[in-house]
């Protein structure tokens, strides 16, 4: 285990097999419909690269890239984009791919955003889902696991862009964000 990681709150085979479970639900629920994925970059990469291969209907992938103005570890709920998707999405089937949803202002903003667009439908699947902190009531529709509020990375989840690569999902010592070294 890395050293920055408190503990590991999501093994590396505890998220296979149930990345495995959402693509199967996926592609039960997404038959015929050709969805656009939209992966949110940069965390949801990891999740969108293994989620795919176990979906087993025709789709396709978009990427988009947003910013959120807060803090290092809080999101503000005012989204800025940075890289929009290249795909129209008007008629489609859309289906958001992200990391972890905490307040819910983030996925907020995008499906509002989404839906000027007029897609066909819009669902939101994320890995993590931290229910206890939301402030918004927003819909996630296909969720891998619900997390106690502890600030996590790896998996394609950063501090500072670091940690993306561990291959699980690891609470971070809070010596790492509250001062304590930086490196
Ligand atoms: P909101 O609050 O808008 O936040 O739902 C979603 C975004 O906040 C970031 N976030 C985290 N990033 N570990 C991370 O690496 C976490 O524990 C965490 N909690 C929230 C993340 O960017 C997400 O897209
Ligand atoms: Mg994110």
């Amino acid at each position: 285990m890395h050293e920055d990681i408190e503990k590991i709150l999501v093994s590396q085979e505890e998220i296979k097999k149930r990345v495995k479970e959402l693509g199967e639900e996926i592609s039960r629920d997404y038959k015929d419909k050709f969805p656009l994925f939209v992966c949110i970059l940069r965390g949801a990469f990891v999740f969108l690269a293994d989620l795919v291969r176990e979906v087993h209907v025709p789709i396709s992938v978009d990427f988009m890239a947003i910013s959120s103005y807060g803090g290092k570890t809080e999101s503000s709920g005012q989204v800025k984009i940075l890289k929009d998707l290249d795909t129209p999405i008007e008629d489609r089937h859309v289906l958001i791919v992200e990391d972890i949803v905490d307040t819910g202002l983030t996925m907020d903003a995008v499906t509002r955003l989404l839906k000027t667009r007029k897609p066909k439908s819009i669902k939101i699947c994320t890995l993590l889902d931290k229910v206890d902190r939301r402030i918004i009531n927003i819909k996630v529709d296909y969720y891998g696991f619900r997390i106690p509020n502890s600030f996590v990375v790896g998996y394609g989840l950063d501090y500072e862009e670091k940690y993306r690569n561990l291959p699980y999902i690891g609470i971070l010592k809070e010596k790492v964000y509250k001062g304590g070294s930086n490196n």
